[in-house]
């Protein structure tokens, strides 16, 4: 049963975001699978995290001694609690000059925290958000699932590479690619990512409900 959904778009693109639209249609998906989920939706495209700076960057450590630090490590910790709190995350990732946009690694850099997040191991590093669920909705305007431009996506890795750091390894991307190749191509391959996010939905949530 999944009790608690959080989903995290960040386009700067607002209505017109493939994958913020795309990612609505797996909150219709789950609704229906799950009547009784909870769902917090948490759109740092329009309403972006503030970058870390001199000011504020300590209270990522638990610094909290400056008025500006305290507000840091209350966005921070509200942040972490969404995230503790749903069984499942749905990531609406726009590529942005071959990665993540800045908007969502703002937000990653506000949840991986030190002794809180993960923590460090004589073993090494450890993440402490396990038995969750991860979807991973990429949009993007050219093609880079085979061929030349694979080597250039630094998007998909460097998300696993995140959600992995904090624990979250059961992870399923869908990609919306050519979404620049005109209007068909674009339509098609949203109908492709959603009909994927179908199946996913059959799968996973209605047989867990
Ligand atoms: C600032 C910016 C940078 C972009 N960089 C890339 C890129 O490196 N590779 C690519 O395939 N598409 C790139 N695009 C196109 C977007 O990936 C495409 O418009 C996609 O639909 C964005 O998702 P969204 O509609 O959810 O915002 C870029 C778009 C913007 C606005």
């Amino acid at each position: 049963m999944m009790n608690n959904v959080l989903i995290v778009t960040s386009s700067a693109l607002g209505e017109h975001s493939a994958s913020s639209r795309i990612a609505g249609e797996l909150e219709s998906l789950i609704g229906i699978a799950n009547p009784g989920a909870g769902i917090v939706r948490r759109d740092v495209g329009a309403e972006p995290i503030p970058h870390l700076v001199p000011a504020t960057v300590g209270a990522i450590r638990g610094g909290d001694e400056t008025e500006a630090q305290q507000r840091t490590l209350e966005l921070s910790d509200r942040l972490i609690a969404e995230l503790e709190a749903a069984d499942l995350i749905v990531i609406a990732s726009p590529m942005y000059n071959f990665g993540i946009s800045s908007t969502l690694k703002a937000w990653f850099d506000h949840v991986l925290r030190a002794g809180i997040t993960f923590r460090y191991t004589d073993s090494g590093p450890e993440g402490l958000l396990t038995g969750k669920k991860a979807v991973v909705i990429e949009s993007r305007g050219g093609f880079y699932s085979d061929g030349p431009a694979a080597a250039m996506n630094s998007q998909e890795p460097h998300i696993r590479t995140l959600l992995g750091f904090i624990g979250i390894d059961d992870v399923t991307f869908v990609r919306a690619e050519k979404l620049a190749f005109g209007p068909d191509a674009a339509e098609a391959s949203i109908a492709r990512a959603i009909a994927e996010l179908s199946a996913f939905a059959g799968q996973e949530l209605a047989l867990a409900a």
